[in-house]
């Protein structure tokens, strides 16, 4: 094993396999440290590509059972294979996997399987999985070492029945009835998928709405649909204790009006946010000190520490903690390094909740405009009124197109709906390119398809949607 490098990456997730690739095609000679035994990281062996695959497995299983005859497809004896089903999920996590793996050989990058501690400014020292030890050198050094669940003090995961996703992810028995406690990303995504298996799904939140950051009146309309669903939502409601015995849990919780509620239930999923895994990493030694809160790494506008030759990047740093955020400051802060113009857009990072619907967001919510005093334009348009979604028979949801009241530049576009995953793509372009919603208005888009709802939604904003 080589030991001097231009770049050691201590991370392999989305934000440190991409930054080493990238790093790679520029000339640099690159190792990337990664504790686990398989690279990816969070995103495609726990975190965004499992919970899509069983997102998408669970879909296809409530739709068969619940919406194919009114497509005329009738059968008999629909059951559900759920080891089938986590091992077809484990395959693709698999196939992702082996293939960062192939993409390191062909970039000629050096993975080093173990625990990584920076020593030095220029030094990391790793303790190998296969047991061992190795000193690793290189003129800069990038921090990718992601995220890991918040616990709740009272109530630790176990593993069994307390999870957090990712036990969440691998029941090996669809729960009876699972508490979720958290009405973020996690706690719907996963609430959703063992509630189109068969679960009874009881969502905790504390807050008075679920997915707090997105656009509130999409995120209403959320609620009404995963409740339509059968998944049960109690808002304003404080955890307050558990207690776990056997194979059972009862989840205590304070309502608003100070009113104590108990959920028996067999299994707990704790999705209450995610705090930057750092700790371990010898930044203190080096006088890096990290938010005592969050764990995050303080870096400046080229993601560099308060020792410049060590950087950071992804669920480290501030930001939302999304892969495709990781991937874009990788890529920005390795170009950066090679004396490129890396740059991330902060405003255009496009936020997707994969339930059904779908709900996505880029750019400022209703809500933050009206804090902020901006003046702005609304623009709708519902599913119920495009021809593809009817034809599909997803005819729920809407798309909100907000603009600046005098120039018609668009500030942000919310989706709730039918692959608004896919949708959203179209409006981060367009605020890339600093568009006005006249030019989605303007801009021809195919027949019939969801698209059409973004232009109707555009043309709203002038009052003239058409099929509206
Ligand atoms: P990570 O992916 O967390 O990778 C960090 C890596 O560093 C890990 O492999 C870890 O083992 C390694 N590491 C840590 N410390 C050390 C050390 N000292 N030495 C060596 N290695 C170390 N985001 C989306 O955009 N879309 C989604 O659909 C989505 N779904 C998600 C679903 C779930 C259930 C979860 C949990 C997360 C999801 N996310 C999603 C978030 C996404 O996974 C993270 O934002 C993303 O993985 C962050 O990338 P990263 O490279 O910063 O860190
Ligand atoms: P989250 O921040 O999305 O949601 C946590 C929720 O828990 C919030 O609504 C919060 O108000 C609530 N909460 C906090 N403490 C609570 C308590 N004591 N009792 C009841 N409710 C409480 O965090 P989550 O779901 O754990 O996900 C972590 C991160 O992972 C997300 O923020 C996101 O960045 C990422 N992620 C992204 C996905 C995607 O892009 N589709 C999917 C899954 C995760």
């Amino acid at each position: 094993m080589a030991t001097q490098f231009d770049l050691i990456v201590i991370g392999a997730g989305p934000g440190g396999y991409v930054a080493a690739i990238r790093a790679a095609q520029l000339g640099m000679k690159v190792a990337c440290v990664e504790k686990s035994r398989t690279l990816g990281g969070t995103c495609l062996n726990v975190g965004c590509i499992p919970s899509k695959a069983m997102l998408d497995s669970s879909e296809l299983f409530h739709l068969s059972k619940e919406r194919f005859a009114k497509h005329g497809i009738k059968f008999d004896g629909l059951s559900l294979d759920l080891p089938a089903m986590l091992a077809r999920k484990a395959e693709v996590v698999k196939s992702l996997t082996d293939g960062v793996r192939f993409l390191f050989r062909k970039n000629k990058i050096e993975p080093v399987f173990g625990a990584g501690k920076i020593t030095a400014p220029d030094t990391v020292q790793v303790a190998l999985n296969e047991g061992g030890s190795a000193e690793l050198k290189a003129r800069n050094i990038l921090v990718a070492t992601g995220s890991e669940p918040v616990a709740l003090p009272f109530l630790p995961f176990d593993g069994r029945v307390v999870v957090d996703s990712t036990g969440a992810l691998s029941f090996n028995r669809v729960p009876e009835h699972l508490v979720v406690i958290g009405a973020g990303y996690i706690g719907l995504e996963l609430g959703s998928v063992w509630n189109r298996l068969g679960s009874k799904v009881t969502v905790l939140e504390f807050l008075p709405r679920i997915t707090p950051t997105a656009d509130q009146e999409l995120g209403e309309m959320l609620r009404r649909s995963l409740v339509k669903q059968g998944l049960e939502i109690h808002l304003e409601t404080k955890v307050t204790g558990a207690t776990v015995e056997g194979d059972r849990a009862v989840v205590k919780a304070q309502g608003k009006d100070g009113s104590e509620s108990t959920y028996p239930c067999d299994r707990v999923l704790v999705a209450v946010g995610r705090r930057a895994y750092t700790q371990g990493l010898g930044l203190a030694e080096l006088g890096i000190e990290v938010d005592a809160r969050t764990g995050r790494v303080p870096v400046d506008a080229h993601f560099r520490t308060k020792v410049p030759s060590i950087l950071a990047i992804g669920d480290a740093i501030e930001g939302p903690m999304l892969a495709h955020k990781a991937e874009d400051e990788g890529i920005a802060c390795v170009e950066l390094l090679a004396g490129k113009a890396g740059h991330v857009n902060y405003d255009t990072i496009p936020g997707v909740i994969y339930t059904w619907p779908e709900m996505a967001g880029v750019g400022q919510t209703e809500e933050q405009l009206k804090e902020s005093g901006r003046q702005y334009k609304v623009g709708k348009f519902p599913f119920l009124a495009n021809g593809r979604a009817k034809a599909m028979d997803e005819s729920e949801g809407v798309v909100k197109i907000l603009a600046d009241a005098a120039t018609d530049r668009v500030l942000g576009v919310h989706i709730l709906g039918p692959r608004a995953s896919e949708m959203i793509a179209e409006a981060v372009a367009v605020m890339e390119f600093a568009g006005s919603a006249e030019d989605i208005a303007r801009t021809c888009h195919a027949h019939p398809t969801l698209s059409e709802a973004t232009r109707e939604a555009a043309l709203a904003v002038d009052g003239r949607a058409i099929h509206s």
